[in-house]
């Protein structure tokens, strides 16, 4: 039985017995596990039935402590960390020896972040390991933004899920890379392309969609709920395309969307910052409704968080 309360004494004990705790962030959820030890690293592989060319982000309760997991840290890597840590930001920097070559799918960089959760700082603070974590789904379904959404899929194959309430942001961490002296942007998330160009000036935007190990978590399939879901730029079209299914309908805005079909507004106000917090939790609804065939969606405005709500959204769709 996998224990669910929002005891951070509790996760720490558990974390440090070598067991595995589902823990909060701002993002998603993590299943986290001592990042410094290779058995508990593979676990965590396991429970997720994760390949194990996708390496796994670090979890610092400061900057300071990127220091001790990571060298030859670049100017700009500090400059964002300034600016953003605790937050949606994972930096892949050089990895110094104590960090396990499981971690990091033998890699000579390591994905470090200080996540903005104060039951989670308090955990790390606590602990004197940092926590490897990925997002707590099973590889390739939909990330987990509440305990429960954790509790679903992952009862008793974890210790324990410390309940940190339903996560602010709503999707992954926007992950940036140095590679000779550019700044490259690896996966869209929590920070928008304009947030880290304010900071870092020019940036390389390169999101691999293949399954290529250095491409980071970019599988072109992913976050992919079990019914199909169908996207495009024209809605009322796919509508009509899909006439014959119970349809939930995606979208975003001031739409009028025909009250037959089950209708899911990420933001009814176009606001983008609730439309991520919204995303996985109305995947997740929706995937669990006996009365729906299919899920059709509108791509956002390419702006802001839409773009990583995009990116969400194609990775999850029917190829
Ligand atoms: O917001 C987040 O980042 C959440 C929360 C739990 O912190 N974590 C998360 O983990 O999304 P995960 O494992 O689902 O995605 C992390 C991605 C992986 O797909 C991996 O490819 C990439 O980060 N990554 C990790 N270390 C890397 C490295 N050294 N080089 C390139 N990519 C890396
Ligand atoms: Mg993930």
């Amino acid at each position: 039985m996998t224990v669910l309360n929002s005891s951070v004494a509790d996760a720490a004990s558990f974390l440090r017995n070598d067991e595995l705790v589902a823990i909060p962030t701002e993002t998603v959820y993590g299943l986290a596990g001592n990042a410094l030890n290779a058995a508990v690293v593979l676990k965590i592989f396991e429970a997720k039935e994760r390949p194990s060319f996708d390496p796994l982000i670090v979890h610092i309760p400061s900057k300071e402590a990127a220091f001790l997991y990571a060298e030859d840290v670049p100017p700009v890597a500090l400059k964002l960390m300034e600016a953003f840590w605790p937050g949606p930001l994972t930096l892949v920097l050089k990895k110094k020896s104590i960090i396990p070559d499981v971690v990091t799918s033998g890699l000579d960089t390591v994905g470090l972040r200080m996540p903005n959760h104060a039951m989670t700082l308090e955990l790390l603070n606590h602990l004197d390991f940092p926590l490897a974590a990925p997002s707590a789904n099973p590889f390739g379904y939909i990330s987990p933004t509440t305990a429960q959404h954790v509790m679903d899929q992952l009862d008793s194959k974890i210790a324990m899920v410390l309940d940190g309430g339903a996560c602010k942001v709503g999707v992954e961490s926007t992950i940036v890379g140095f590679e000779e002296g550019e700044t490259v942007i690896y996966r869209l998330g929590g920070l928008t392309p304009e947030d880290i160009r304010k900071v870092a000036g020019e940036v390389e935007i390169r999101i691999n969609s293949s399954s290529d190990p250095k491409a980071p978590g970019m599988l072109k399939s992913h976050y992919a709920p079990s019914k199909p879901l169908y996207i495009s730029n024209d809605l009322d079209q796919l509508i009509e395309l899909n006439n014959g299914s119970r349809l939930a309908v995606i979208c975003f805005g001031d739409v009028m969307i025909d009250e037959k079909h089950a209708i899911y507004n990420l933001s009814a106000t176009g606001d983008f910052t609730e439309a991520a917090s919204n995303l996985f939790a109305y995947l997740r609804a929706i995937d669990k409704r006996d009365d729906i065939d299919a899920i059709v969606a509108a791509y956002l405005p390419e702006s802001s968080l839409g773009f990583a709500i995009n990116d969400r959204l194609s990775r999850a769709a029917v190829k």
